[in-house]
């Protein structure tokens, strides 16, 4: 209630009057205290006393904004700032160029994000995409002036890359004739795209329909029911469910948590109210899929969370959605209404007398509020800080009750799941040609940026190469610069990796069948791959691992892991950004680095201090290098022990994965690309075979 109100109030006066939040605690009845607590946490709000600016410029600071020059933008010597200083005198308007984390139009760098106080009626602010400096500054200009800003640009306007059969933003003649986006393939994840259906909430109907042909009550197994008895059971008397697990579907926010396990936990809670929220606050720097899920198939998500909220048996269902999504948040609002009025969701659904109404909650802003006990906290309008856990969210989520946290994408695709089948869904993932009982399953979507021809949101087959991805007709179709330098396969999580990963040619045969044994007592067809992939893509004796290889997988990687001892941990999240030889990395795990420091919430000393630390240490190197001193011989290796050392104090006591990951950028610089440590290496990476004399 306190944040969607200081949401509203902020909306409404672009920043929180005094007098206003004195009104609310009033109106609400809680001790102003309460209200100050939350509007002095969150970055998005805006305190009267603090005087902000009439006229606020927020520049993405962020990953692939700054590949493409956020940092000269925001230059406070030669960049937008100076002008902000020039017209502020000329105009008497306070203007105020800042940087910002990411906005989430990494596949449009620089991305901008203005506003003007008091914004005009039904704007909520000018974003702008990929503009050059000149153009940014004329904006500035007009807004500083008084006059009317440029036509802002859209996400509805704006038609990603994607490999569909939605048009391309560049007209088919640009493109060739054999474009993947022209051929008739959708995405798997649309069904009723693909099927060509009304999109009319049928799995939801479906699951409503077989409960009301059930015989008795559909109830969850007693607590004593586990193993192979549960699976009979939900097999039995809740086939839906059972559909889930078939499909093996992996959480796609990040952790991977199986989707199944989450609905079951909740399911089996006895308890009146339960909840299920979907996590739609994607921050991490270089995702961006949610944000075209949620504005142009509102209805798989929306359906998504109606499915789970009807199958577990939860009271309400929530889609948390990030506050700069602001045409996002309006589709999937008028989706849900929609929905309501087809009788999927509200009152009395599907007419059966069962109520489960589905609202959108606006962030309030910040990355931390995308880790789910953070993101619960905001709902509950305290300060979006992560729990310490147990308990689990699944017996005490919101509200202390259970709860279901899904992505956005992993709901979008429940309905299809549901309507196709568990197994159809499995069955889509990447298999070895020669050998097809070898691969993955499933589908998911991946957001790629940097140095790619046609970065945007890809649909792939789990376990797709990062050639295939990087380089593959239907996808990238390659580099938009010359050769591959490193890829940050996680957004800023997993660091930098290279794009020959050292790997120790003493792995012999003995350790290769050591490491695949213990890989086989997880998961024996994942140890079949791993083999596989050790035999083809790197033969023993090998000094070295092509990333192009790697299977976008997320266990496969954990795997390596575990198998290579990879010196700084290797992670796949959804957000793939891609750097061209010639990329100052260190400049850019520096960049990565400031972004956790930026986005910790304080909670973990070790983390509030450490992240500053590492700050600190990678602007020094970077400094030091470029004067033409790095640290060498004995003080390198100190350098790297330090951050070893504060890389095992924040993963040992920190509550959430920001801590965990932090220091992963510098750490994957300092293992992997020492050369630019030392000297600023600006040549491309992989260098063009020398001509035959
Ligand atoms: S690890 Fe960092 S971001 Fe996470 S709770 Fe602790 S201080 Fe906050
Ligand atoms: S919008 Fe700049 S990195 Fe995402």
């Amino acid at each position: 209630m306190i944040v969607q109100r200081l949401r509203e109030i902020q909306n409404r006066f672009g920043l929180l009057p005094d007098k206003e939040l004195r009104k609310l605690a009033r109106e609400i009845g809680v001790p102003l205290h309460r209200i100050e607590e939350v509007s002095s946490f969150f970055p998005a709000f805006r305190l009267e006393r603090t005087d902000p600016p009439e006229i606020e410029v927020r520049i993405c600071r962020d990953m692939t904004c700054h590949l493409r020059g956020a940092a000269e933008l925001l230059d406070t010597k030669t960049g937008l700032p100076v002008l902000a200083q020039e017209l502020t005198e000329q105009t008497g308007q306070r203007v105020c160029v800042e940087g910002v984390s990411c906005l989430g139009r990494c596949d449009r760098p620089v991305s901008v994000w203005a506003e003007r106080r008091p914004m005009p009626e039904g704007v909520h602010a000018w974003v702008y995409n990929g503009r050059d400096r000149q153009t940014l500054e004329q904006i500035i200009r007009a807004l500083a002036e008084g006059r009317d800003p440029p036509r802002p640009d859209t996400d509805a306007d704006y038609t990603p890359h994607t490999n569909t059969n939605r048009p391309y933003a560049l007209p088919p003649a640009q493109l060739g004739a054999d474009h993947p986006t022209l051929s008739a393939a959708g995405w798997s994840l649309d069904i009723y795209g693909r099927q060509k259906w009304p999109r009319d909430y049928r799995a939801a109907k479906r699951f409503v329909d077989f409960k009301s042909s059930m015989s008795r009550p559909l109830m969850p197994p007693p607590r004593e029911v586990t193993g192979k008895d549960l699976d009979n059971y939900v097999q039995r008397y809740h086939p839906m469910l059972w559909e889930l697990k078939q499909a093996s579907l992996l959480g796609m926010g990040g952790a991977g948590a199986p989707a199944y396990q989450k609905w079951l936990d909740v399911w089996r809670e006895l308890d009146t109210e339960k909840y299920i929220v979907c996590n739609g606050d994607e921050s991490e720097p270089g995702t961006f899929k949610d944000r075209e899920l949620l504005l142009r198939m509102p209805h798989l998500v929306v359906e998504g969370v109606i499915l789970a909220g009807l199958m577990t048996g939860a009271s309400a269902g929530y889609i948390f959605i990030r506050h700069e999504y602001h045409e996002q948040i309006h589709a999937v609002r008028e989706e849900i209404m929609r929905a309501e009025h087809l009788g999927a969701c509200g009152e009395d659904v599907f007419g059966t007398g069962r109520s489960f109404p589905v609202e959108v909650f606006e962030s309030p802003g910040g990355y931390i509020c995308g880790e789910q006990s953070a993101l619960l906290e905001a709902m509950e309008d305290r300060r979006g800080q992560p729990r310490n856990r147990p308990p689990e969210l699944n017996t005490n989520g919101l509200r202390d009750r259970p709860t279901v946290v899904n992505n956005v994408e992993t709901l979008a695709w429940a309905p299809a799941i549901m309507l196709s089948g568990g197994s159809a869904y499995a069955a889509g993932g990447w298999r070895v040609k020669e050998d097809p009982k070898l691969g993955f399953g499933g589908r998911r979507l991946f957001s790629i940026s940097g140095d790619v021809k046609f970065p945007g949101v890809y649909e792939v087959p789990v376990g797709l190469s990062f050639r295939e991805l990087i380089e593959g007709s239907k996808y990238c179709r390659g580099l938009s610069k010359t050769g591959l330098k490193a890829v940050a396969t996680s957004g800023p999580s997993g660091g930098l990796l290279p794009a020959k990963i050292p790997v120790d040619p003493k792995f012999d045969e003995k350790k290769r069948a050591d490491a695949v044994a213990k890989i086989r007592e997880r998961s024996p067809s994942d140890a079949e791959f791993v083999e596989w992939f050790f035999r083809t893509k790197m033969p023993v004796g090998s000094s070295s691992l092509n990333i192009l290889d790697l299977p976008l997988d997320l266990n496969f990687f954990r795997h390596l892991n575990s198998a290579l001892r990879l010196p700084a941990e290797a992670m796949l999240g959804a957000a793939i950004v891609v750097y061209a030889g010639g990329t100052d990395v260190l400049d850019q795990a520096v960049n990565l680095t400031e972004f956790y420091r930026n986005e910790s919430c304080g909670k973990c000393v070790p983390c509030r201090i450490g992240s500053q630390k590492l700050v600190q240490i990678g602007t020094d190197l970077l400094a030091r290098r470029n004067a033409g001193t790095p640290p060498t011989g004995k003080e390198a290796e100190g350098l790297k022990g330090d951050i070893k050392e504060i890389t095992r104090t924040l993963q040992l006591t920190s509550i959430c994965g920001l801590g965990y990951v932090a220091p992963l950028p510098l750490a994957s610089v300092l293992a992997y690309f020492l050369a630019d440590v030392e000297r600023l290496e600006l040549t491309p990476a992989i260098t063009p075979p020398k001509k035959k004399e």
